[in-house]
């Protein structure tokens, strides 16, 4: 019999996963966007309206005294300040500090150097190989954020002592070998591999890697710490590796 009505069937398969992809790419957007609108009602919003009180309080100041105006101007410029040091690490949040005038290697060790102090009691080992200049922007900010959401699930879940991040380059460009790997191993609690993932943060690890043709793998065990690493191939733009 002729496979009446499997191109349907494999059609309904592929607007199902469609569906399924959109649906995820929603909810990572809503993921990012709710710590953003947090830190703009918190940092911003207040601030702000901190600083108009106080300006009208010399708008309206009938008496028009001196020293009273230049306390509450002193105030205001305190408040601006604040928010200038908001607005700049919102800034960085977005577009990590260095990743464009550094290299991928410079900015990440920046980064592990921040997770040092937020982080005390954990050894943080960086290690790196290879040179990365000349690396396409979308493949470093995907390594560097893979790293940092890496970090941020140790400091949740892991109880680790120990991290390793250690970042490579194989290959050179022109060749097929040239694939950057991020790997954070850590020796915390782990995790039973058939958990269900109930947060978002490996999904979009896993999507933002797997859009540039890379790979991602988790070894993990319970009482066995954590490990994650994402290959990723430098493609040109053509599509074939650079
Ligand atoms: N380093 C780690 N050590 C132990 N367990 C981990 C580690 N990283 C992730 N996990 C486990 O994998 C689960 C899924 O992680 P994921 O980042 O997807 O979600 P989350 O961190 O719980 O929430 P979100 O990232 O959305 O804020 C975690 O809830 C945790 O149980
Ligand atoms: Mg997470």
């Amino acid at each position: 019999m002729r496979a009446a009505g499997r191109p349907e069937a494999q059609l309904t398969a592929a607007l199902a996963n469609n569906r399924r992809l959109a649906q995820q790419y929603l909810a990572l957007q809503e993921l990012e966007r709710k710590p953003l609108a947090r830190e703009l009602h918190d940092e911003l919003g207040q601030y702000l309206s901190v600083i108009k009180l106080g300006a009208m309080g010399i708008r309206d100041d009938r008496r028009g005294e001196r020293a009273a105006a230049q306390t509450r101007a002193a105030a205001i410029v305190e408040n601006c300040n604040h928010i200038h040091g908001a607005v700049t690490s919102l800034i960085r949040e977005l577009r990590p500090a260095g990743l464009a005038e550094l290299a991928l290697a410079a900015a990440l060790e920046h980064c592990v150097q921040t997770w040092r102090t937020r982080l005390p009691s954990v050894t943080l080992r960086w290690s790196v190989t290879g040179d990365f200049t000349s690396l396409p922007e979308e493949i470093a900010l995907t390594a560097y954020r893979r790293a940092q959401a890496a970090l941020t699930n140790i400091a949740k879940h892991a109880a680790a002592r120990h991290v390793d991040i250690h970042l490579g380059r194989t290959g050179t460009p022109g060749q097929p070998d040239n694939i950057v790997t991020v790997a954070v191993e850590d020796d915390g609690v782990g995790s039973a591999a058939s958990q269900p993932t109930p947060g978002l943060g490996l999904i979009g690890i896993r999507e933002r890697v797997e859009a540039l043709w890379g790979e991602l793998s988790i070894r993990s065990a319970l009482g066995d710490g954590y490990q994650l690493t994402a290959r990723i191939p430098v493609q040109s733009r053509n599509g074939s590796t650079s």
